[in-house]
């Protein structure tokens, strides 16, 4: 199926990993571009009428009795259960899954669509929980700005023992429908670089009974990080490290031993971040001929690339994975132009914070005093 990939010879949008503030957010006018839509109709959560705060793609934090066991089946990643128009012919007796059907579907949308669009499925998930959600908890936003405390230590934080659990339970529900609806699993698979996301891809698919010409082998994407901004739970470890933890991952081509992106004193924009999610987005879309894609990341860049998709918004909670069917369709000519603001500069505490407030913002021990924080989860 590598052939399946769109024939874009000239990125869309050009991001460039050096240089400082708006120099490294150029677009260039191109011959022909990608645009994205996401398609409607087959999950619950593309839904408006779904409640992003209460939607349960498996219900992540009981415990295993057989009733829990039940309720994994019936939430499905949010598939919603219907027929497809290309049941009749493909599965005549009604003896397919819900899953086998869907991919049925998915292929034939595929097959009969004209050579400029593909669709792909991607199954976006945030990592568990980290050291640093519960840090963020425990001193508010953006006074957890440091490296850790005496007793805790997240800077390119790990996950935590919950956010361990979480990941098995999405390593449980994908058993379950392998074994249940013979599910296609992911034929590729894209990690964010930051720790907590290289645990939890790992946790999330080990010892599954996947295909021999599909087995986890996980591409680490600089550009699948999570907002650049003055967090150091945000910062990335070394290349050395990363290879000498996780060693069955693939590094992506030009990836820098150091993060020459996290800057510690100024952010990304939302229209910034969103650009990396375009370009990430079409290098994978470019280059990739798979159709079912697993992609380890964060909830702000998840909500970016939903953004980008033209998915509804949708906020992940730790450990949550939703599936989205995605349609690109690459155009000639000049994609519209879109503003992209450059980086802002962020004040820091310089040492640990005395106090945080109640708007968000903390008291450095300086003295002066950050009045409001971010209202961005990680
Ligand atoms: C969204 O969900 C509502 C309530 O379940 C349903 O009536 C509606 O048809 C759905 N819309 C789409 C586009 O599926
Ligand atoms: C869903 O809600 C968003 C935001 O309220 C709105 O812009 C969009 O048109 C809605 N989509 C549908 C299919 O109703
Ligand atoms: C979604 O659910 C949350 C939690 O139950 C609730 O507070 C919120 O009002 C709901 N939102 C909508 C639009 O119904
Ligand atoms: C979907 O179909 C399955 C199998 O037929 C059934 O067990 C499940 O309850 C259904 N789920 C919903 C939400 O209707
Ligand atoms: C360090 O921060 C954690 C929050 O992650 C908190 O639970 C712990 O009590 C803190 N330790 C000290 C000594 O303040
Ligand atoms: C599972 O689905 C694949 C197609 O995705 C098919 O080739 C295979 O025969 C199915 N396996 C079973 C046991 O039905
Ligand atoms: C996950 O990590 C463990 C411990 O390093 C390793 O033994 C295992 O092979 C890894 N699994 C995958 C699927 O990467
Ligand atoms: C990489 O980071 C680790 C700590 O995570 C450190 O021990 C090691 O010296 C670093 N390696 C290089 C080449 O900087």
């Amino acid at each position: 199926m590598r052939s399946n990939s769109l024939a874009l010879f000239v990125a869309a949008s050009v991001y460039h990993l050096s240089g400082v503030g708006a120099a490294q957010l150029k677009q260039k006018p191109l011959a022909e571009y990608i645009s994205y839509s996401s398609v409607p109709g087959y999950f619950v959560q593309d839904n408006n009428s779904t409640n992003a705060s209460t939607f349960d793609f498996v219900r992540p934090h009981s415990v295993k009795t057989f009733l829990h066991y039940q309720s994994r089946v019936a939430t499905n990643f949010g598939l919603i259960n219907q027929t497809y128009p290309t049941d009749g012919q493909f599965d005549p007796k009604g003896e397919k899954s819900q899953w086998e059907r869907f991919a049925n579907q998915v292929f034939r949308l595929n097959l009969e669509s004209p050579s400029n669009i593909i669709y792909k499925l991607l199954f976006i998930g945030r990592h568990g929980e980290g050291f640093h959600n519960a840090a963020e908890s425990y001193f508010g936003t953006p006074a957890w700005n440091l490296d850790g405390n005496s007793t805790a230590y997240w800077a390119d934080a790990h996950l935590t023992a919950n956010g361990i659990d979480q990941a098995q339970t999405v390593n449980d529900l994908w058993r379950t429908l392998i074994d249940s609806q013979n599910i296609t699993t992911p034929q590729s698979y894209y990690v964010s670089p930051l720790t907590r996301c290289l645990q939890t891809a790992n946790v999330s698919f080990n010892g599954l009974p996947l295909p021999a010409e599909h087995p986890f082998v996980p591409e680490v994407k600089e550009l699948l990080r999570e907002g650049i901004d003055i967090h150091t739970c945000d910062s990335r470890s070394n290349l050395t490290y990363i290879k000498a933890n996780f060693p069955g991952y693939t590094i992506e081509p030009g990836f820098t031993e150091y993060d020459l992106l996290f800057r510690q004193s100024t952010s990304e924009t939302t229209t910034a971040q969103n650009l990396r999610s375009k370009t990430l987005l079409d290098d994978i879309f470019s280059t990739d001929g798979e159709t079912y894609l697993s992609f380890t990341t964060h909830s702000g860049e998840a909500g970016s690339l939903l953004s980008v998709l033209g998915h509804r918004s949708f906020s992940l909670s730790t450990g949550a994975v939703i599936p989205v069917l995605v349609k690109a369709e690459t155009l000639s000519g000049s994609p519209p132009t879109t503003t992209v603001l450059p980086y802002t500069s962020q004040v820091v505490c310089n040492q640990p914070p005395v106090t945080s407030l109640a708007t968000g913002g903390c008291v450095c021990s300086s003295g002066s005093t950050i009045p409001t924080g971010e209202a961005k989860r990680r």
